[in-house]
């Protein structure tokens, strides 16, 4: 099977999983770039069971728009019962790097404020230690230099995200993405706690204290279902 193929395959099936696990009328919280876009086209056949959703970017909710769902501000929720997103790279404990689509930063506050944050990915994704995938950090455009001179000296390589034409990638919400190559990220939580803090970081894409409760990951053998223990 292609990429593209197991994509499908794992949208399909977490729009089974909410079918099956989410109670009518609820409203679904819904991440952002191609694997979560086949959750959405998926999810577009039995919309009429749900309330409608939450969106991690503009880009979803356009997409989630175009099928008729419904687009709630999360500051009209008070709870949301399940998340469904995609990652760059997961691994044994349900740790991820997210943000290879920029929307890591409302990507994080949604899932922050679900229940059961599900990851739906294909096999590549899946890794034994964090770090291939360069990590994305949304950075303040005035603590670029600062925040890239902290991650040199940790021992990564800062390049700055940009768009086709040269000029610096926004994101959603008006700020750079730092990408950072070279680490091997052996304890997750720590560096994203660490990272975190600086001034001028918004959100570093490392999602360990709220990692994946369950993945769906699609392999040639069909979907695999891994549960995670959380604490
Ligand atoms: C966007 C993300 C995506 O979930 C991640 O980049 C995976 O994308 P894709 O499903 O296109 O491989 O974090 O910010």
């Amino acid at each position: 099977m292609t990429q593209d193929e197991l994509k499908q395959l794992v949208g399909q099936a977490a729009a089974d999983y909410v079918n099956a696990h989410v109670p009518q009328g609820a409203v679904i919280g819904v991440g952002t770039g191609s694997t979560a876009n086949c959750f959405i086209d998926a999810l577009a056949a039995t919309k009429q069971r749900y309330r409608g959703a939450v969106s991690s970017s503009l880009a979803t909710t356009a997409r989630l728009q175009s099928h008729g769902i419904k687009v709630f501000d999360l500051n009209e929720i008070d709870s949301l019962t399940v998340y469904v997103d995609g990652a760059d790279e997961i691994d044994a404990s349900g740790a991820m790097i997210k943000g290879g689509g920029g929307a890591l930063t409302r990507e994080k506050i949604v899932a922050s404020v679900s229940e059961v944050f599900v990851c739906i990915a294909d096999a590549s994704k899946r890794v034994d230690v964090l770090g291939t995938f360069p990590l994305p950090v949304e950075v303040v455009p005035m603590a670029r230099t600062a925040t890239g001179r902290r991650i040199t000296a940790m021992g990564g390589v800062p390049v700055v995200r940009v768009q086709k034409d040269g000029t610096p990638f926004l994101t959603d919400n008006g700020n750079e993405i730092l990408d950072v190559k070279g680490l091997r990220i052996s304890d997750p939580r720590t560096l994203e706690m660490h990272v975190n803090a600086w001034p001028g970081v918004v959100t570093v894409g490392l999602f360990a204290a709220r990692g994946a409760d369950i993945c769906l990951l699609g392999g040639d053998t069909g979907v695999e279902t891994i549960v995670y223990e959380r604490n």
